[in-house]
């Protein structure tokens, strides 16, 4: 059957359409214009790296894992990180129940059952399990947990060290709004959290269409926010909340809730 994607490798070098691809710009580059989902989009990414180790924090169904599994053959090692079990203070839709969760463990299991033998399963939260992969075993870490403020924070932070020099961060709900939901759960700090951390820990980070970001551990200081998307000019929080009743004095409030206000005045 012909291979859908268009990065080749051969003797150690990467081929788009036929030329050879030299920065990881273009690598990065060559993978967007090809990609219509983010599965394409880390399929291509994962398979230019030719990556060994990984691990994916937030597996939920597995239907991530599988794809990666199916598609890159130079996967030796899945970590998969993932709770499954209701969590009480985590505001998220994807919160369920115990029972749900754990459905969604068989399930993951019997997607991934076909490469059993790379699989990695650590049941809990990042904290409760993420020191069972060593400092520097992995080249990619897959982040797509818990997306809060407090969850994004924990999870890059905590998988940083396992990262080797050269490695990279992926993650999902890079969301230019804070809020990514109904305001009557948690909002998404991935962005502009990732940002701050990258800059914090002097390392590149691109942002990526999709919702998706990437960060590259390095040795040397080199911190830059690359926006591959065009979406992301303003990396401050004060533009999503409502400063203006701030600078008059007044207890700030999220635009959404006046929003929000508006519809159960109405009712
Ligand atoms: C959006 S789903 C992941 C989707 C999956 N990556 C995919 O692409 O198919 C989020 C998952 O994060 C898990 N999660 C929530 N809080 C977590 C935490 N503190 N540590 C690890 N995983 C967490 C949830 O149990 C849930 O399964």
């Amino acid at each position: 059957m012909a291979d859908l994607y268009s990065l080749h490798f051969f003797n150690g070098k990467i081929y788009h359409n036929g030329e050879k691809v030299n920065t990881i710009e273009q690598i990065i580059q060559a993978c967007i214009e090809q990609s219509g989902s983010r599965f394409d989009l880390w399929v291509q990414f994962l398979r230019s790296i030719e990556v060994k180790n990984i691990v994916e924090l937030g597996v939920y169904k597995g239907d991530f894992a599988s794809i990666l599994l199916e598609k890159c053959h130079s996967i030796e090692k899945y970590y998969m990180i993932d709770p499954w079990r209701h969590l009480d203070n985590w505001n998220k839709p994807a919160n369920t129940s115990d029972s749900t969760f754990d459905q969604f463990l068989l399930e993951t299991q019997s997607k991934t059952d076909f490469a059993a033998e790379k699989r990695i399963i650590l049941r809990g939260k990042t904290t409760e399990v993420v020191e069972r992969i060593p400092d520097g075993e992995l080249d990619f870490a897959y982040i797509d947990g818990d997306h809060t403020l407090k969850g994004i924070s924990i999870d890059l932070i905590r998988l940083y060290p396992k990262i080797k020099l050269g490695g990279w961060i992926g993650g999902d709900d890079f969301c230019k709004s804070i809020w990514q939901h109904n305001v009557t759960f948690e909002p998404t700090l991935v962005f502009p959290f990732a940002v701050y951390f990258a800059e914090a820990v002097g390392a590149q980070i691109y942002a990526l269409p999709h919702s998706q970001f990437l960060i590259k551990k390095q040795s040397s200081d080199s911190f830059s926010f690359i926006d591959l998307t065009d979406n992301y000019s303003d990396t401050s929080l004060g533009s999503q909340l409502d400063i203006s009743r701030m600078k008059s004095g007044e207890k700030p409030i999220f635009r959404k809730r006046h929003w929000l206000a508006r519809i159960m005045k109405s009712r």
